[in-house]
This record gives C-alpha cells, sequence and structure tokens, in this order.
C-alpha cells in the first residue's frame, strides 16, 4: 500500500529551489496531521471500533522530528501550515508544537483543524503559542444527531467555538460536510440554520461534499453535491448566488452572504475538482508524506530520518513526493481498496 521504495528518476531532479510538480503547481502549503486518535468517531471518516487500530506511540513523530521536517520544507518555499489529526488536540503539550513550528522562518499562514471539543481548555494557550486561526468541523446543530453521527456531546464544541472566539483566534472557519439524509436534502437540511449560527458567532461556514473513503460512510447513499444543496429552501435568500465565485488558490471557492459580511465557503471535491490550483503535500502521523488526499502515493520519511538520513536526503525525498503528485487524485469507490483512512490522512 505505503510506497517505499525509492524511484531512480527522481534521484536525478536538482537538489535546489522550490517544491514544484509535474504540473508546475508550486506546493507552499503543508498539512501535518500530528496524531491519528481521535475523541469522536465520525461515520463519514474512521473505521468502526473494532476494525481501528491507533498507531503505536513509538510509530509516531515526535514534535523534534515534524519540527525539523517543517523547517526543511520551510527553506523549500513552503509557507502554510496546519496541523490536523485524527483530533491534533487530544495530543498532549500541543502548544509546544504551535511554539516551534510558529518560530520558524518563513512560515506565515500557521492553522489547526479541530473538532474544538478540547479548545475550550487550550484556546488561549495555542494564541499564545503563535497559532494565527482554526478551523472548527461542526456537521450538525441539533445534539441528537450530532452525537449520533459524531458519538460525542454537542455542547464543549460550542463552548470551544466560543473560546476560539474570545482568545482573539480569526478568521475561524466552520467545516461541514454534507450528507444526504443526515444534514442535508428534503426535509434534513441544516443548511439555513448552521449559515446563521456562523454569522452570529462572526465565522466563515463551508459546506464540504462528502467523499468517498475507505470505512467512511455509504457514499452512494449520502452523497450530495452543493448544487442541490443550494436549491434547498433559505438558501437564496441567505446566499447571493448571482454573485461571481471567488477562489483563491484554495479548495475552497466562497460567495457573499445578503444580509452579512461574512462569506459561505464550498469545498467541491465530487463536482466541481480543485485540483488545478494544489498546493499541498501532506505528512500523516507515522511519518508518511503523501503527495494527494485521495491516492495513496506515501513515502516513509520517518524511517529515512530514524536511520539518519541528512536534511539532503529529506528533502530529496520532498521532492520525490511532491514528483509523485497526480494532476487529479482518485477517488477509492472500491470498498476493499487498500486506502489510507481519513482519520490516517488528516483531511
Ligand atoms: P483553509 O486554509 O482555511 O482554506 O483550509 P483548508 O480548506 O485547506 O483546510 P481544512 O482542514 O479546513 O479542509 C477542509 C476539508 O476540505 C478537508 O478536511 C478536506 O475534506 C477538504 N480538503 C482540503 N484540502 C483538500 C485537498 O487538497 N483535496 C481534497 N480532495 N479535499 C481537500
Ligand atoms: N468527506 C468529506 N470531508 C471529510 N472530512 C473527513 N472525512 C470526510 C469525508 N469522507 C473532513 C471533515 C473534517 C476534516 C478533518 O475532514 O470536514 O473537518
Ligand atoms: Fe490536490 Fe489531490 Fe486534493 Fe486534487 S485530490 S486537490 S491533487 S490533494
Amino acid at each position: 500500500m505505503v510506497e517505499t521504495t525509492p524511484i531512480r528518476f527522481f534521484e536525478h531532479m536538482p537538489s535546489q529551489g522550490e517544491l514544484v510538480d509535474r504540473f508546475d503547481r508550486r506546493l507552499t502549503y503543508l498539512r501535518i496531521s500530528v496524531t491519528d486518535r481521535c475523541n469522536m468517531r465520525c461515520d463519514y471518516c474512521r473505521p468502526a471500533a473494532d476494525a481501528y487500530k491507533a498507531e503505536p506511540h513509538s510509530q509516531i513523530l515526535t514534535f523534534e522530528e515534524i519540527e525539523r521536517i517543517a523547517r526543511l520544507a520551510a527553506e523549500k518555499g513552503v509557507n502554510k501550515i496546519r496541523i490536523t489529526g485524527g483530533e491534533p488536540l487530544v495530543r498532549r503539550d500541543m502548544p509546544k508544537l504551535v511554539e516551534k513550528l510558529a518560530a520558524i522562518p518563513g512560515i506565515t499562514d500557521l492553522s489547526m483543524t479541530t473538532n474544538a471539543t478540547l479548545l475550550a481548555k487550550y484556546a488561549d494557550a495555542l494564541v499564545q503559542a503563535g497559532l494565527n486561526r482554526i478551523n472548527i468541523s461542526l456537521d450538525s446543530l441539533n445534539a441528537l444527531r450530532f452525537r449520533k453521527l459524531t458519538g460525542a456531546e454537542l455542547a464543549p464544541v460550542l463552548e470551544g467555538i466560543q473560546a476560539a472566539k474570545r482568545a482573539g483566534l480569526a478568521p475561524i472557519k466552520l467545516n461541514t460536510v454534507l450528507m444526504r439524509g443526515i444534514n442535508a436534502g428534503e426535509g434534513q437540511s441544516e443548511v439555513a440554520e448552521l449559515i446563521d449560527f456562523a454569522v452570529e458567532h462572526g465565522a466563515t461556514i463551508r459546506f464540504i461534499e462528502l467523499m468517498p473513503m475507505k470505512y467512511g460512510m455509504d457514499w452512494d447513499k449520502h452523497y450530495i453535491s452543493i448544487d442541490e444543496v443550494l436549491a434547498e429552501p433559505g438558501v437564496s435568500e441567505r446566499i447571493d448566488l448571482t454573485a461571481v465565485a471567488e477562489n483563491c488558490n484554495t479548495a475552497a471557492s466562497y460567495l457573499p452572504l445578503k444580509n452579512a459580511s461574512q462569506k459561505v465557503g464550498f469545498i467541491t471535491p465530487m463536482s466541481e475538482r480543485f485540483c488545478d490550483g494544489c498546493n499541498r503535500l501532506r505528512l500523516t502521523a507515522d511519518g508518511h508524506l503523501r503527495s494527494c488526499l485521495p491516492a495513496d502515493s506515501e513515502l516513509n520519511l520517518r524511517d529515512l530520518m530514524r536511520g539518519s538520513g541528512s536534511d539532503d536526503d529529506i528533502l530529496a525525498m520532498f521532492r520525490r513526493s511532491a514528483l509523485m503528485k497526480p494532476k487529479i487524485g482518485t477517488y477509492a469507490f472500491d470498498k476493499d481498496s487498500e486506502q489510507r483512512s481519513m482519520i490516517h490522512i488528516g483531511g
């Protein structure tokens, strides 16, 4: 499943310059997963409890290893780092890692994606350590529905959002995965309510199309396109659907709201691919460089480092990972695929 064999051709690539892939995309954004553990069990993300085995701690990168990798990546033009998981805040001492990453020259955007359950406890310390901003998963405002989907309580998440505001994290983005029959589609839609919640809290909400991921929920049954959601009751009253969507070379495109200053975002990995503008590489918690979210093209950076790989060796692996990036990522609709689950990849 995981590619570890050196690809000889790539070893002849020049050792200087920025990270650029075969399609001239500059890779300036590194998503770093710090743990494959999570205190939720969202149906779209992780394997059932009996099929789920977290990696032993010894296989997970230490903060020092992560810092070394991030520093080298920054030397090659990476300027944006996002800390992901699993749930990053279940790992101890996260503010210490944030402090290390914030001190790296060239990193101008340091953020985290979290489920916010532990944010009330950590928001202030994260800000003091140098975290710039935060993205929070919020799939439902209905406590029963939330519990059914995630196995966790909604109240601590809402407290976490308040704490992020108080701590001065800005902007706050809310990520909602759209699922037919759960939070979207006829009779179930929470889209209008979630927009109002975001406006009330000064946050930017982004709706994400469900991706077919290994161990995720039944995609055929629950997938709903953004276009269908935009036709739901209450949406056109709130969103200016006639405006030209804004796309700042990120996964999301944004439309203005009619009665608020915020925008609303759409992440459309299924109905409208955004691979052309992709600028991402991913580092998994167990130290593999992953060149594309859905594609299992990984290189084992951890073993290279622990086997006394030099800085140049690490950079060479970064370049190889960049060159393994597909033009367009392909999803494995086959449930028996070997694909790693989202909890391992970190979104
Ligand atoms: P911003 O920097 O604030 O725009 O955040 P982001 O969208 O890069 O990060 P976030 O973790 O909030 O991403 C939200 C979700 O968008 C992810 O969990 C994925 O589901 C999806 N997503 C983000 N990046 C990619 C990508 O490169 N490819 C695909 N297919 N989906 C992505
Ligand atoms: N499809 C779309 N988004 C997903 N996420 C996790 N699994 C999926 C999936 N199957 C997103 C959630 C969460 C982030 C870490 O990953 O929005 O915010
Ligand atoms: Fe980038 Fe792969 Fe996502 Fe496309 S699917 S945007 S190539 S990470």
